[in-house]
């Protein structure tokens, strides 16, 4: 038997309606905020994320997937490609090819899936989704402001309030600039100097290469050392200092709840200043329910202009785990099972049920060779609210027997009338 691929899933119903709940529900909030949809391409030139996010990060340096290129142009032949792992270098790359800082500030989002190459668990997959948002412009239009991180933030705590979602922590850190972090990468490099011998290969590389990715070990032994090396927070500069207290002052005034920790670095290089996680309770190791930050130095790296930015991604699969109960709920039942009764009748069905859902009413429909027993069971089985029996007697009146499956009880209705009556609860 052929199955889907270790760390990929199909997705299901009635597990399906939640995913369309929960994307028709950002879709509104972003409206609100007024941000747009950006698509871009799945797949990428590997060079993009290898400058974008970083080539000693771990999603670049173990989890992508690569292949050469065996184009039919010569031009394509040999060109490093890689499924995106994340959307925000594709998103400043299309900022930089279209010159979309000609509108100022660009507030764009994306719903679509990510591919990583990670051991999968629950929460953790290798074909997963993102919902996420980017903020980008020049800084003339305001994209540096702490008021773009704060607002960026207040959407995340509505978003996750109108999902019904009660049970989540905003982990928030400043990361500093270019500025502060030579010196805190020189701080990192000393402190690690007499204890790195100790640490895993992993770390012992990026205490030469990239210090700051040490915060990304996982091995339980090297945590007490790292719990003991100096925070960013006693590094930044006096400008940062002060754009991190303005976006904490403004989510204090709006009154969205976060608490402050300086070992949240974030797995990309790319962020600089602001950033944050949104962790929640139920999930387990897995618990990053969201992450995002400030990346106000990406476009530069990838040959752009200066435009400062900040986004954030939303795991669309944890953030699903989370209302998983609610699944049955938002999926739509038929409003009306039509049960054809004998020869000829699926002709009769199907023109009733043309007319029914042109109404916007969710109809399932039988077969003439059913029983009526079977019909009552099958509708029964799919929670229709309603069973409309169309035989030749209800064809030759006009009115048609209209079964409540609800209260058991059944009436004859005219043909005009059925719509009207199944919608009316
Ligand atoms: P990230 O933290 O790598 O950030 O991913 C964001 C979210 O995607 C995570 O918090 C998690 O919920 C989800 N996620 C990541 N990997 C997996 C996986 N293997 N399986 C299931 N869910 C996963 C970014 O990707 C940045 N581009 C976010 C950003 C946007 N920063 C600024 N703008």
């Amino acid at each position: 038997m052929i199955k889907a691929v270790r760390g990929t899933r199909d997705l299901l119903p009635p597990e399906t309606a939640l995913w369309n709940f929960v994307e028709a529900a950002v879709r509104d909030v972003f409206r609100a905020y007024n941000f747009h949809e950006i698509r871009t391409p799945i797949f990428e030139s590997t060079e993009l994320f290898a400058r974008g996010v970083g080539e000693e990060t771990d999603v670049v340096a173990k989890e992508m997937y690569t292949w050469e290129d065996r184009g039919r142009a010569q031009s394509d032949k040999g060109q490093s490609l890689t499924l995106r792992p994340e959307n925000t270098a594709s998103v400043v790359r299309a900022y930089i090819e279209h010159k979309l800082w000609d509108r100022g500030l660009n507030k764009l989002y994306y719903i679509g899936p990510q591919f990583r190459r990670e051991r999968p668990q629950k929460g953790r997959y290798r074909q997963f989704y993102q919902i996420g948002a980017e903020i980008i412009g020049p800084a003339s239009a305001g994209s540096e402001s702490p008021a773009r991180d704060a607002e960026v933030l207040e959407l995340l705590a509505t978003l996750l309030d109108r999902l019904g979602i009660r049970d989540w922590t905003l982990q928030l850190n400043s990361v500093g600039c270019a500025n502060d972090r030579a010196a805190y990468n020189e701080a990192l490099r000393k402190a690690l100097e007499p204890v790195v011998g100790g640490m895993c290969e992993d770390c012992k590389r990026r205490a030469v290469t990239n210090p700051l990715r040490v915060f990304d070990c996982k091995v339980p032994e090297d945590q007490p050392i790292i719990d003991k090396l100096p925070r960013i927070s006693q590094f930044l500069d006096e400008g940062c200092r002060r754009h991190f207290e303005q976006v904490q002052e403004i989510l204090k005034a709006v009154g969205v709840p976060f608490v402050l920790n300086d070992r949240l670095v974030r797995g990309l290089d790319y962020y600089t200043r602001t950033a944050f996680e949104f962790t929640h309770g139920a999930l387990g190791a897995q618990n990053a329910i969201l992450g995002g930050g400030r990346y106000d130095g990406l476009s530069e790296s990838l040959g752009g202009p200066s435009a400062p930015g900040i986004g954030f991604a939303i795991g669309e699969d944890r953030l699903v785990l989370t209302l998983q109960e609610s699944a049955e709920a938002v999926q739509r039942k038929p409003d009306v099972y039509i049960a054809p009764l004998g020869a000829g009748m699926d002709r009769e069905a199907a023109r009733l049920a043309r007319e029914l859902r042109r109404h916007d009413l969710v109809v399932e429909l039988g077969d003439e060779n059913f029983r009526l027993k079977k019909s009552f069971e099958t509708a029964d089985k799919l929670g229709a609210r309603f069973a409309l029996i169309v035989g030749e007697n209800e064809v030759e009146s006009g009115s048609f027997a209209l079964k409540n499956l609800e209260a058991g009880e059944q009436v004859s209705v005219p043909r005009a009338e059925l719509a009207g009556k199944i919608q009316a609860r």
